[in-house]
């Protein structure tokens, strides 16, 4: 059976004050919307349509990676209006339409396909998913007659006994294509706040004797974002969860509660993490690694037996047995070979550095090519802007730069070559040569008690 799904993600979300939308806000790194597209793509669903509104363009922008639709939703009028609003993307379609908020991060795709599931097998018009909690302020209410569901109440139209029932709305459903479509004529926005809610569209069902299931679920996985505070509670939710997905498959993360990592984030096994580690985006660490203390890793590549220290690594790779830091900052597109030695107050900027070349401390190399066994001396730069176009630098194997010596680019360093150290490097150094470009000392006998300044 054709099966797709629609997310809700037009509306500002005035409870979160921010002039961002809701949900581009992220969780555990990504934006709530890009979680729930995600669990639907694993779930096996054939299209994605997501509805959108406020900041319209910079949610299309921060979703473009993902292969979906999107339907405009000019003005926001109610869940049921934004619906409507997918229109086109539903024209001639028969089969299920799965509908989510994108305000819900937490859901898995394991319920998203037992929902869609039991609503295939059970032949539903409508099936919800609900959960029970004891404080169900804000959510839409599941009446139930004889245990069928008859209409969903939102929290502001409740009476007093429909406040205490405590089965909620989760705001995420499948429903039969054209009997949706049908319905969603018939919406009016006769209630406390005005608008045309998707949730009336059950008790409508109800009135065609169409047939309404329920999936109960845990709460947990149901929880709706719409303040700061909530956003919070769900960053905390599931940063406990992947944190004990890394430790379940042989990771140690020695203080769970100050370690922070996303969840495209992979890692292997007898690695072990130190407190205050944020590890971002699509980054994988290896196998035996040791992140000490503070860094921060950002869509970046580590391999095995390497060991990080209070730096920060973006778009980049680290090759095995590599050491990083204390305080090193490794800047996008650089590639770090095995074995290297990147150590304290050392900056790497689009740079490739290859095996066993070691740059121990206070250096800056951006736009160069360093080949292996190379050493750095202490307060190496390589000079690649010359305040209007930025240079390149090769330097071949087994080259060693002596103390404070500066790489005036475009230069190139020969393999097998020795810089004096202080030197200005402004013309290639030819294989196997040494070179040294600085001022020769002139010594003057003498001078001190000539001066005067004998002490
Ligand atoms: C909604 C449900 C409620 C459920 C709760 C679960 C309705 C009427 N109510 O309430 O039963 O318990 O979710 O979290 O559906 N949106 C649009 N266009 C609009 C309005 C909203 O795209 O015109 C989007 C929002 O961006 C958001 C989602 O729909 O992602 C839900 O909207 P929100 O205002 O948060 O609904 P709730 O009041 O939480
Ligand atoms: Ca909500």
């Amino acid at each position: 059976m054709y099966k797709c799904a629609i997310i809700l993600a037009a509306g500002q979300g005035k409870r979160i004050k921010s002039t961002v939308p809701k949900v581009l806000h992220k969780v555990a790194g990504k934006e709530m919307v890009n979680h729930v597209i995600d669990t639907i793509r694993n779930a096996e669903v054939d299209d994605i349509n997501v509805i959108i509104g406020k900041g319209a363009d910079l949610v299309r922008e921060k979703t473009a990676d993902r292969n979906v639709s999107y339907s405009l939703q000019e003005e926001q009028l109610g869940t049921g209006h934004a619906v409507k609003c997918s229109k086109e993307f539903l024209r001639d379609k028969e089969g299920v339409v799965a509908i989510f908020t994108g305000d819900a991060p937490l859901i898995t795709s394991e319920t998203v396909k037992k929902l869609i599931d039991t609503h295939v097998s059970d032949k539903n018009s409508a099936t919800l998913l609900t959960s029970l909690i004891d404080n169900p302020t804000g959510y839409g209410r599941i009446v139930r007659s004889n245990n069928n569901v008859e209409k969903i109440v939102e929290h502001k139209d409740c009476s007093a006994e429909e406040l205490k029932i405590n089965e909620i709305n989760a705001g995420m459903y499948c429903f039969d294509i054209k009997s949706l479509v049908d319905a969603l004529d018939k919406l009016s926005n006769n209630n406390a706040q005005g608008e045309y809610y998707l949730t009336d569209v059950i008790g409508i069902f109800k009135n065609e004797d169409k047939k309404i299931g329920a999936v109960i679920t845990e709460f947990e996985q149901t929880i709706g974002v719409n303040s700061r505070v909530e956003l919070a509670t769900v960053e905390k939710i599931l940063r406990d969860k992947i944190n004990r997905y890394h430790m379940d498959n042989g990771v140690t993360i020695i203080d769970p509660n100050g370690t922070y990592i996303g969840i495209d984030v992979v890692i292997g096994q007898d690695t072990i993490v130190y407190p205050g580690n944020y590890l971002e985006g699509h980054t994988t660490i290896g196998e035996n690694c040791v992140l000490y203390p503070n860094s921060r890793i950002n869509n970046s590549t580590i391999g095995n037996d390497v060991e990080i220290q209070s730096s920060v690594i973006i778009d980049s790779i680290v090759g095995n047995e590599t050491t990083v830091g204390p305080f090193a900052y490794i800047r996008p597109e650089s590639k770090i070979g095995n074995n290297v030695r990147i150590g304290d107050f050392v900056e790497i900027k689009k740079s490739t550095i290859d095996d066993n070349t070691k740059v121990s401390h206070l250096t800056y190399i951006g736009d160069a090519e360093v080949g292996k066994n190379c050493n750095f001396g202490c307060g190496t730069v390589v000079v690649n802007y010359d305040g209007k176009d930025k240079h390149k630098t090769i330097i071949g194997d087994n080259a060693f730069i002596g103390c404070n010596t500066n790489l005036v680019s475009p230069v190139e360093v020969k393999d097998n070559t020795y810089i004096a150290a202080g030197s200005t490097i402004t013309k290639e150094v030819p294989e196997g040569s040494l070179a040294i470009a600085r001022a020769k000392q002139t010594n003057i006998a003498g001078w001190v008690d000539k001066k005067g300044l004998k002490k």
